[in-house]
């Protein structure tokens, strides 16, 4: 079996289809056939890219070159320079030439089309995962080299807070301020620890980062404990995540055997042990301090908060906590520096982002690409188009605890701050793409029912709230409810997001209150019509309900 080496986009707007976009398109096809190379190369169409100037275009990746126009005879020379030479067509890239080279400078003019751009990932794939010398050919411990060798921690540290690197696990809290924290703490022991517990549904990122490239994160981790001032780190990894496990464990042999861990690490009296624990299959385990607990032994629930810890963390020691994401950025900028990294992404959200995307799409799977990316250049270039051509209806951005945006929303850049003037989270990266045929009651029912099967039941507003808003938006999904729910949902968004202890009960509202400020005319139609415009919800018998026996956790109160 052969694996796919490039992906090629043939423009088909309608003003493209006029100027013969559907004769080149299928011209690929005959000559991908021809040259025997049909199997290594996707060939798809592209909608809209807003330059019409150049088309028919034919967007070539991973390079991301642009060529147009282009006509069914240039396509034989294509085929046989770009795809079988790899040599870029010069007399075809005009007037479109301004759209080729690197991502970032493409990003930088408005219209233009994004390509994926991989530093995370950069490796994953390419390299052997299970060989350190296949990570060290490929740049592997350069960065831990450096850092060690020839910069201070304080420098270690200003690198990161001049690139501008926001953390990736869900907050979007600054890397760099962080770690100064940590380092600023007096203290002879301190922890690193990589949050890789990735238990929210839809989202596995993390998981493709440990298992393609495991080495990445713990160079991080290493360059991180020596800028804060710790010895040791934790891998909490999740429990069902077992491959990723294997290559941890066996990673940390091998850089031990090499002394790129252990003691005296380059010769520079720097001590460094990173050690694999597994999560127990809680969601609330990936919350930082429910995660501390964990790994001390204890019932994974979250601690109340100050102190924070970065001051009071793992067994009570200050500690450094960062997601597999935001570290598997490290290696990467302390080798090319802040202003490398900053030439991806946006000015306020440098870098990249992984994304995985699901739901009603021609085409699911990870990609990294340049913050700022809009969703419906997600949906159209990288996820081929909706399918079956339906619209779309909504998105839920950032996985369970993430925002469901409206169609209307699919132009906003999706970086930290622009979603955050859109009223939307980046959350986790987790893309779910919902067309028509979906119905927001029945999306949010199900959201709800995760989060009161995950509340640890710790505090009495998120234990009875989540359990309380499932029962309510059960009711309207049977056609049962009454336009007062819609007044006790508000009231508990408000009781759920303020008096609840930590991040799950304060988000469990987001997609409640996203329902009622995006699609409260589909909520209505449910309770006054007792219809769901999808025809999705089966407004069944109210008597039928039964919260009972549903409750698995046994906290339910009739409805
Ligand atoms: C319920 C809940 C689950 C979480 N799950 C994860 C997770 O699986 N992975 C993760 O990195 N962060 C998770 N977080 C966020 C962490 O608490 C913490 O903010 C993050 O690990 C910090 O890393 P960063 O600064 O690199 O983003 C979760 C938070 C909450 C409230
Ligand atoms: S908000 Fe929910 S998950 Fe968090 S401590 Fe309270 S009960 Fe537990």
């Amino acid at each position: 079996m052969k694996t796919i080496r490039y992906m090629v986009l043939v423009s088909d707007e309608p003003e493209s289809i006029l100027r013969g976009s559907q004769d080149v398109f299928r011209r690929f096809q005959t000559e991908l056939k021809g040259f025997n190379i049909e199997n290594e190369v996707a060939l798809n169409t592209l909608t809209d890219i807003g330059r019409h100037d150049a088309i028919p275009m034919v967007v070539i990746y991973p390079e991301a070159v642009v060529y147009g126009p282009v006509t069914s005879e240039d396509v034989h020379h294509l085929v046989e320079e770009h795809l079988l030479n790899g040599c870029v067509v010069n007399e075809l890239l005009a007037p479109a030439r301004e759209l080729t080279g690197p991502i970032a400078w493409v990003r930088a003019r408005k219209g233009t089309i994004p390509a994926e751009q991989r530093i995370v990932l950069e490796r994953v794939g390419i390299i052997d995962p299970e060989s350190i010398n296949d990570y060290i050919i490929h740049n592997g411990y350069e960065a831990l080299g450096k850092a060690l060798t020839s910069m201070t921690p304080a420098q270690v540290m200003n690198v990161l807070e001049q690139s501008g690197l926001q953390g990736r696990g869900g907050a979007g809290f600054p890397t760099g301020r962080k770690w100064r924290f940590v380092a600023g703490v007096p203290s002879p022991k301190k922890y690193v620890i990589c949050n890789a517990d990735e238990s929210e549904p839809g989202t596995f990122k993390d998981r493709i980062i440990l298992e393609g490239d495991p080495h990445s994160i713990l160079e991080a981790m290493a360059i991180a404990g020596y800028a804060v001032g710790a010895d040791e780190g934790y891998l909490y990894v999740r429990g069902e995540y077992a491959l990723a496990q294997k290559r941890l464990v066996r990673a940390i042999q091998r850089a031990h055997d090499f002394g790129l861990l252990g003691k005296n690490i380059f010769n520079t009296g720097f001590n460094f042990e990173i050690h694999v624990h597994t999560g127990a299959g809680a969601y609330i385990c990936g919350e930082e301090t429910a995660l501390i607990e964990s790994i001390e032994g204890k019932r994974g629930e979250p601690r109340s908060r100050p102190p924070y810890p970065t001051t009071h963390g793992l067994w009570g020691k200050p500690t450094l906590v960062n997601n597999v994401e935001t570290l598997a950025n490290i290696p990467a900028i302390i080798r090319n520096g802040s202003v490398w990294y900053r030439k991806f992404g946006t000015p306020n959200s440098p870098g990249t982002k992984v994304y995985t995307i699901m739901g009603n799409v021609n085409q699911t799977g990870v990609i990294e690409v340049p913050m700022g990316i809009t969703l419906r250049e997600v949906i159209n270039i990288y996820a081929k188009g909706m399918k079956n051509n339906v619209s779309l209806r909504m998105a839920q951005t950032g996985g369970s605890s993430g925002s469901i945006t409206p169609a209307s929303l699919q132009d906003t850049p999706m970086d930290f701050e622009s979603f955050k003037r859109a009223g939307v989270s980046l959350g986790s990266g987790a893309l779910l793409i919902c067309d028509e045929n979906n119905c927001i009651v029945d999306l949010v029912k199900t959201l709800l029912e995760f989060f009161r099967f995950e509340s640890c039941g710790k505090c009495t507003p998120c234990r009875i709230g989540t359990q309380r808003t499932y029962e309510i938006v059960t009711r309207i999904y049977q056609g049962a409810g009454k336009m007062s729910d819609l007044d006790e949902l508000q009231s508990l968004i408000g009781i759920l997001d303020q008096l609840s202890n930590c991040g799950l009960g304060q988000t469990a509202v987001v997609p409640i209150r996203d329902m009622l400020k995006h699609f409260q005319a589909t909520v209505e139609a449910h309770i006054s019509l007792g219809v769901c415009p999808s025809g999705i919800c089966p407004m069944t018998n109210p008597d039928e309900l039964d919260f009972q026996t549903q409750a698995a956790g046994g906290q339910a109160t009739a409805a």
